[in-house]
């Protein structure tokens, strides 16, 4: 007999979903020059020499051709008042998720937001099949922080630190 539980995906989600995380808008440009941008709560730091951090995309997303193809993305960790933004870059229906907001020009051309609690510029370090996901792992090769308090995902809800 086996031992591997009979997994019922929306269980197994709330399972996951216990776990308290932050939550990340990632940008990338594609090499005819569009931008794109996904909500992600998958990241997690992996490395300090090299820098590495890591998080995953799910093969269903729009982007995930512009991701996977990708050279390089940016990783915005959001502020406790920047639901509005992960409610934006999470939708499936935008054609384009960035209009009406103030962008910087990163390294190799990354689109970035202006708001955030941390963001790191990453170029592609590795890329591992994940199930339905690919993880990517990111060298980082230049980040910056504010004086935020983070947005808190949890239970799926937005949280914030009390
Ligand atoms: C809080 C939150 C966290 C999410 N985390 C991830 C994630 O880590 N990876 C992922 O592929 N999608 C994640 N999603 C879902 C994507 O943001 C969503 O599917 C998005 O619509 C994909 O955009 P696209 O289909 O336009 O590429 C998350 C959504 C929310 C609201």
């Amino acid at each position: 007999m086996s031992n591997e539980k009979q997994i019922d995906p929306r269980e197994l989600r709330n399972a996951y979903g216990t776990f308290a995380t932050g939550v990340t808008v990632i940008t990338t440009t594609t090499p005819e020059g569009r931008r794109e941008a996904i909500t992600a709560n998958s990241f997690s730091s992996v490395s300090l020499d090299p820098a590495l951090l890591l998080w995953s995309i799910g093969r269903d997303s729009r982007s995930f051709d512009a991701f996977n193809g990708c050279d390089h993305f940016a990783i915005h960790v959001l502020g406790e008042d920047q639901q509005e933004l992960s409610n934006r870059f999470a939708s499936k229906d935008l054609t384009d998720k960035f209009a009406g907001f103030d962008i910087e020009e990163g390294i190799a051309g990354l689109p970035l937001l202006t708001d955030y609690c941390a963001r790191f510029q990453c170029s592609i370090y590795n890329r591992y099949e994940g199930g339905d996901h690919i993880i990517l792992v990111g060298r980082v090769l230049d980040y910056d922080t504010r004086e935020n308090d983070p947005l808190v995902f949890h239970g799926g809800r937005y949280r914030r630190i009390a």
